[in-house]
């Protein structure tokens, strides 16, 4: 593996319903993680997809009258025109459906098989279709799934097991040796609990569902949807017969998931690997979860809003930098159009558009809208720049988005202070402090050109429109991702409509 390769991914989403915030909030972290490192040079593969086999998928098809492909594949259509919409820059999507997967699939279901770690036997327990997860009658809260709290059914058929039991030592000293494998430190300490507490073998397979990949050998059984579905980390990456992507790529250098699914990330998974004698990803980042309004998302709740309703009237880049600024990552977070709008008028309307906008106007008022030339040491804002560089590179390498945008935010506050302090209008009055007008107006051009940079992970159009404003990026010109750079000579700038134009109330109530 290249030390400059990184490649991370989201879980693949199940396709028995379009997708929901919460789905779309681990792709935008994703994609916000993958640009911002494609910005600091790696070689970056960031990998989405979906969901398809199972049992909750054959229920969901068969209410519709359709054949599970039939409806796979419109559902899955949607997810891709949502994340077109939200400008995900995924490099690949997998689906279990792909050839390519349910051919590896087997081949590493026979290897697991062939080294010992699967054997027959029979499940006798409950199972919770919409989580796809067995559970032991100990498990279950007041009868109910204790993590969906949804019904649950009885089953009792004959399975394949995988040997999960036999790895319990191995991943508490794994976990042990490596204590940024799962975070945040929360989760990671409610996992090593569990683990401490019991691990039985597990089912791989599944003999009364039908919509799945075959066992090789037993067409009696088809794999269990989860095996299927975390084997995507490393068939989508070639494994083992086209091997190329996969010594590029792997180990993953995080997986990003959540909290939900962790069990089957940070224990399954790992002992999967290590069956396979493959070394472990990097981390898993288990994030919390979004309610509506105060209420868990839920299709018989009926609030599960569409995003592309949102996006439709907010805009893409609105919502991406609002839910995850809302909520540190990793924490539960509610969703509210009020929230929404609050931050879109506060942060993006007044904070960083009044910061172009006066700006820019001031360049068009003092310099015929030429920015004007700064030096280094005339250029006030510099430092200040480079520190909030600094600052936001560790915050987004721990993955926390929201400190990397307060950081950002700081600096944007600094700038607009700095306009305040300095009173151009008051320098533009006589032609001795022509110089100092220009000194202030040319450091706030490169700041803001700065303040582009650091935007542009999580709102990758309007950091373009931000730089298209200030003249810098024609045509012919890419995206300018230098610090304290960009400027030709005679640059002139192209003020445009605000970046974010107040949301009146009226409006607000017109469309909840
Ligand atoms: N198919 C499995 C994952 C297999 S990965 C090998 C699955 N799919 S899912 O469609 O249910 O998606 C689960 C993921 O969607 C969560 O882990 C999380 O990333 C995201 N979210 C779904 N609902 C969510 C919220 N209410 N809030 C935040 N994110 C949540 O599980």
């Amino acid at each position: 593996m290249s030390n400059r390769s990184f490649y991370l991914t989201t879980p693949i989403y199940y396709v028995n319903d379009i997708p929901h915030i919460g789905h779309s909030y681990t792709t935008i972290a994703a994609d916000v993680l993958a640009r911002y490192k494609r910005t600091r040079g790696f070689d970056v593969f960031f990998l989405t997809g979906t969901d398809e086999h199972g049992q909750k998928i054959q229920k969901a098809a068969q209410a519709c009258n359709r054949t599970p492909i039939e409806f796979v594949d419109d559902v899955v259509s949607k997810f891709k025109t949502l994340w077109n919409t939200l400008n995900i820059s995924n490099d690949d999507f997998i689906r279990t459906t792909d050839e390519r997967h349910c051919r590896r699939v087997k081949k590493i279901f026979q290897r697991i098989l062939g080294n010992g770690d699967i054997y027959l036997g029979e499940y006798e327990g409950w199972y919770c279709i919409p989580c796809e997860s067995f559970w032991l009658e100990s498990q279950l809260e007041e009868g109910k799934c204790p993590e969906c709290g949804r019904s649950v059914e009885k089953v009792k058929e004959k399975n394949y097991f995988f040997r999960l039991s036999k790895y319990q030592k191995r991943l508490l000293e794994y976990y042990d040796e490596h204590p940024h494998f799962i975070q945040p430190d929360s989760r990671r300490n409610e996992l090593l609990q569990r683990i401490k507490y019991r691990v039985d073998d597990v089912s791989v397979s599944r003999s009364a569902v039908e919509w799945g990949i075959q066992v090789p050998m037993d067409p009696n059984h088809t794999i269990y949807v989860w095996i299927d579905a975390l084997l995507n980390y490393i068939t989508a990456l070639g494994y083992d017969d086209d091997m190329q992507k996969f010594q590029k790529y792997w180990p993953a250098n995080v997986h990003i998931i959540g909290k939900e699914i962790l069990w089957f990330h940070g224990v399954i998974w790992p002992a999967l690997l290590m069956s396979l004698g493959i070394d472990l990803p990097f981390k898993i980042f288990a994030h919390g979860w979004w309610t509506i309004e105060g209420k868990k998302i839920s299709k018989s709740l009926g609030n599960a809003i569409d995003p592309q309703s949102i996006i439709q009237f907010y805009g893409t880049d609105a919502y991406r930098y609002f839910l995850l600024r809302e909520v540190p990552f990793g924490l539960d977070g509610n969703f509210s159009y009020s929230a929404l709008i609050h931050r879109i008028n506060s942060d993006l309307g007044n904070d960083l558009g009044n910061l172009l906008q006066r700006t820019l106007t001031m360049i068009e008022k003092y310099f015929s809208g030429i920015i004007p030339e700064v030096s280094g040491a005339d250029d006030e804002l510099r430092g200040v720049s480079q520190i909030t560089h600094d600052k936001m590179d560790h915050e987004m390498d721990e993955l926390q988005f929201s400190r990397a945008l307060e950081i950002i935010w700081e600096f944007i506050g600094h700038a607009n202070k700095f306009i305040e302090d300095k009173k151009p209008w008051l320098l533009a009055k006589t032609s001795d402090t022509r110089p100092q007008l220009a000194a202030v107006i040319g450091s706030l051009a490169m700041a803001i050109k700065d303040i582009s940079v650091f935007i542009y992970p999580f709102m990758p159009k309007t950091a373009t429109e931000i730089q298209r404003q200030l003249g810098i990026l024609l045509n012919d010109q890419p995206f300018c991702l230098e610090l304290h750079q960009g400027f030709k000579e005679s640059t002139i700038v192209r003020k445009a409509k605000p970046l974010f134009p107040k949301i009146e109330p009226t409006v607000v109530s017109a469309i909840n």
